[in-house]
């Protein structure tokens, strides 16, 4: 939507790869207070989403969903409050059909209600889901959604949770802020790669106030080291939205070290928003290219193998116009190299390098870029 919403693609966490249905307010304000001592705050990550299972089983005698008093003894206005004194925003659940997929009350047919509700209670995002649709035309259901947030006056992102189904993406951005392009992702490398292949065929419907979105993000939830690292370098470079899927209060280090570096979150927000595509793919080895505001590109080689390769490219490939020499910043181990053009390096099976490469070179091997900040992994 061009409504000054998510002009980059949305960051926070949201508590269902980790917990399914278990979301309490405790777990929700335990997050959002992690989130602010661990720096996941200060990394650009805003949102503090509840997905399903947080209400009652039936709308009260006005109407009104009703949220679970004994997980939000404080309801979602109390929720919403606490989070919004710790700086962060508050995200809720519902589903575009007559229940969510747990079998809570949906909201069709009552979106000018609960759309009054979510305002009311300082809702700052909603995830729509396609549950139980009773077949009524997707466009439908999603636009009286998308016109009864508007209604309310409050800026509420707006996530179309439709599976990818009806070729969303082609009429997503007109619709919603975000719209996800697959069905449910799980936490293995196969679940991950597969819904890569899918969304990264559609970077041409991504930009500014309109996102595809693979999935929130498995990392920390019991794939490799090596693999977290693949979904997170993918995600900023496909300009995904990244909302985290794990129990922040328990991440380790390592974790947190992966959600929180600024240089490839920065790839994610840049502002220019172009979704990175496939400038190469063969065999399982994949190079691929974002433009970045200013000029530079953000090159991505990943080997989708089990056994290691060398992965090569060229500046010319990547879209960097011709130049004598340009620098590679590595953004995950912080080393600069300079190069007249090539650009390779040996990747771990199921790895990713990611450089942002920049016309004009200068930097001797191993120095440490300026700007890379604590958080390297
Ligand atoms: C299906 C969605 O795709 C998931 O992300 C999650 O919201 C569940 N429904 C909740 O029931």
């Amino acid at each position: 939507l061009d409504d000054g919403l998510a002009r980059t693609p949305p960051m926070g966490w949201n508590d269902w790869n980790a917990f399914g249905c278990s979301v309490t307010e405790r777990l929700v304000e335990q997050t959002a207070d992690t989130m602010v001592a661990s720096g996941m705050k200060d990394a650009g990550y805003t949102y503090v989403n509840i997905d399903d299972c947080w209400m009652t089983h039936s709308r009260d005698a006005a109407g009104h969903l009703v949220p679970d008093p004994a997980k939000f003894p404080d309801g979602i206005k109390g929720t919403a409050d606490y989070v919004h004194r710790k700086g962060l925003k508050l995200g809720i659940y519902e589903s575009a059909g007559t229940a969510t997929c747990a079998g809570y009350p949906g909201s069709l047919g009552h979106e000018r209600q609960d759309a009054a509700d979510f305002a009311a209670w300082g809702v700052d995002y909603l995830k729509y889901d396609n549950c139980n649709n009773q077949g009524v035309p997707y466009q439908q259901r999603y636009d009286a959604m998308r016109d009864a947030l508007k209604a309310t006056g409050r800026p509420i992102v707006y996530s179309l949770c439709e599976w990818g189904e009806d070729s969303v993406w082609t009429w997503g951005a007109a619709t919603g802020h975000l719209w996800r392009t697959t069905g449910d992702i799980s936490a293995s490398f196969g679940s991950m790669l597969s819904i890569y292949r899918s969304n990264v065929r559609l970077a041409g419907y991504a930009g500014p106030g309109g996102w595809n979105d693979p999935d929130m993000l498995e990392v920390g939830n019991g794939m490799s080291f090596t693999e977290d690292r693949t979904e997170f370098t993918l995600w900023a470079e496909m300009a995904a939205p990244l909302i985290a899927g794990t129990d922040l209060r328990t991440a380790t280090p390592a974790t947190l070290s992966l959600y929180t570096n600024r240089d490839v979150i920065a790839v994610d927000q840049d502002p220019l928003g172009r979704q990175g595509t496939e400038v190469s793919s063969s065999g399982g080895l994949h190079v691929l290219a974002k433009p970045l505001a200013g000029g530079d590109v953000a090159v991505v080689l990943f080997n989708e193998n089990a056994a290691p390769a060398t992965i090569t490219t060229s500046a010319s490939t990547a879209g960097l116009p011709a130049a004598p020499s340009y620098r590679l910043t590595n953004l995950w181990s912080h080393q600069v190299t300079s190069t007249g053009g090539t650009v390779s390096a040996q990747v771990p099976g199921h790895g990713t390098v990611m450089y942002r490469v920049s016309v004009g070179g200068g930097s001797s091997v191993g120095t440490t870029h300026p700007l890379a900040g604590a958080s390297s992994a």
